[in-house]
């Protein structure tokens, strides 16, 4: 590759996938990533949106990048500067007006058409007639469509965006703006690109969208598949060990998503289920569209189908109007679920949604102490989930090295970080790993005796589907 592109990616799982996707249209042009961005040809800064500060953010980081574009232009470099994402979505015409030095905005929606992008800005770059780009549409054709096959080389555990947008609209959420209507891709879509991730070392894939599973993507036979008949049609292919998905709405938990739990082995006990409240009042102002009792049924009878299942949650606290009763009902929530880990915010509040707009913003001081209060209790089940699974084996799928010699980092199914040390199993193994130590954010352990690298399927089967106490209690 004769020039050098560096990717700063922000936020959730779907940048990064987007990242890597963005990396694979610019290959073909001849940029290889760099992790320096002194050294780089391309500067994409993808980015997110979803709460505060993220265009600030933004904006010093495109400070220091017109220092290093100035100093590369004046040894006769490129220096191209983009800003994908979120943000750019969001606040594209701002962004232009404000960093003039940036040769690129462009949505979420519209990074296939980078190379045409890339030709424009490229010659601004050189001084041939400056001609920013600022592509922010939501086309109607899927992007997917004209994207190149993927050409990186990906690690044993890989994203695959399956779904994209929301309808849902919850009132403090930007995501219906910046990333559109839902869209899903077609099943056989999805299936070849796995196919392909598989091929190329993946052994673990987890699927992709705002709202994964509002997932209905075009099936063969005609009509719409949902997550579950996504997950079992996934299922069937030969090294795809582990299959994961996030995020999921509680409104779009179906039973036959509930029931793939129970009945398909490589999909990992481990489900993100965000709540965000345990306050009906509250989730009527969000416009959740559950209750807190519907949230709680769901994840009894995703403990039926699968006992040892490990739950996790976003939560906002200090939401417009939120009283102290309103968060005692999220404590209560909290505590009757259980949570193997999870993550909580302040409110905050975006510009344009319809929260902002509310009267009865909760002031700073009380959000920071719902805050505090709800994080420890979450820490505490967090490590009293770890602490659970010490003294048992567990199939590891080792992902990378650790930051000491001979130590390999890898997943528990329950996606805990477990750390090895001495590991003689190669990355991109799945061994039987004994659990010593459970910290809280993570677990130490030995490869079991006889830990030749195993097939989860073969591991599941053998352990059983209840291999794990959930750390808190069941509802
Ligand atoms: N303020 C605070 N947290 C938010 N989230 C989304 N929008 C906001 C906001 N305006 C949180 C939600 C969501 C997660 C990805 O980010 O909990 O599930
Ligand atoms: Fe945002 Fe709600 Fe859609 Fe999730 S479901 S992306 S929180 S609007």
């Amino acid at each position: 590759m004769s020039k050098k592109l560096f990717i700063k990616t922000y936020g959730c799982q779907m940048n990064v996938y987007d990242s890597a996707r963005m990396a694979d249209v610019l290959a073909p042009l001849g940029y290889g990533l760099t992790g320096a961005p002194e050294a780089a040809d391309m500067t994409i800064l993808n980015t997110c949106h979803i709460r505060e500060k993220a265009a600030e953010k933004v904006f010093s980081e495109l400070g220091r990048l017109r220092a290093i574009k100035r100093e590369r232009e004046t040894d006769g470099k490129d220096c191209v500067i983009a800003v994908a994402g979120c943000v750019a979505q969001a606040e594209g015409a701002e962004i232009m007006r404000r960093a003039p030095w940036v040769d690129m905005v462009f949505g979420p929606q519209t990074y296939h058409r980078l190379p045409e992008m890339v030709a424009r800005a490229t010659r601004a770059a050189v001084g041939n007639g400056r001609s920013p780009v600022l592509d922010t549409d939501f086309p109607a054709e899927a992007k997917f469509d004209h994207l190149p096959e993927e050409t990186a080389p990906r690690g044993p555990s890989a994203f695959l965006t399956v779904q994209e947008g929301c309808d849902k609209f919850c009132t403090f959420c930007v995501v219906p703006y910046t990333r559109g209507a839902e869209f899903s891709r077609p099943l056989a879509d999805v299936r070849a690109e796995a196919e392909r991730l598989v091929a190329a070392g993946a052994r673990e894939i987890t699927l992709l969208g705002q709202n994964v599973n509002a997932y209905h993507g075009a099936a063969r036979t005609g009509g719409t598949a949902g997550l579950g008949a996504l997950v079992r049609a996934l299922d069937g292919i030969a090294g795809l060990d582990r299959i994961r998905y996030t995020t999921s709405h509680p409104r779009d938990m179906d039973d036959e998503l509930i029931a793939a739990h129970g009945e398909v082995a490589a999909l990992m006990p481990y489900i993100h289920l965000p709540v965000q409240s345990g306050s009906d009042r509250i989730l009527e102002a969000m416009n959740r569209g559950h209750t807190a009792e519907r949230y709680l049924a769901i994840i009894e009878r995703l403990r039926a189908a699968r006992p040892d299942i490990a739950v996790s949650s976003d939560f906002i606290v200090g939401f417009p109007g939120e009283r102290e009763r309103d968060f005692e009902a999220t404590l209560s929530l909290v505590r009757t679920v259980g949570y193997a880990q999870a993550y909580s915010f302040k409110y905050s509040a975006r510009p344009g949604t319809p929260a902002a707009a509310l009267e009865d913003q909760i002031p700073e001081t009380e959000k920071a102490a719902r805050l505090a209060a709800l994080q420890d209790l979450l820490n505490a089940q967090q490590a009293d989930f770890n602490a659970a699974t010490v003294g048992r084996s567990l199939p590891v799928l080792f992902e990378r090295a650790g930051t000491r010699p001979g130590q390999l980092v890898g997943r528990s199914p329950y996606m805990q970080a477990v750390h090895v040390e001495d590991a003689d199993a190669r990355i991109g193994a799945v061994a039987e790993v004994t659990i010593t130590q459970g910290h809280a954010n993570s677990l130490a352990g030995e490869l079991a005796p006889s830990a030749a690298p195993i097939n989860q399927r073969t591991a599941d089967l053998r352990e059983g589907a209840r291999t794990v106490a959930p750390g808190g209690v069941c509802a």
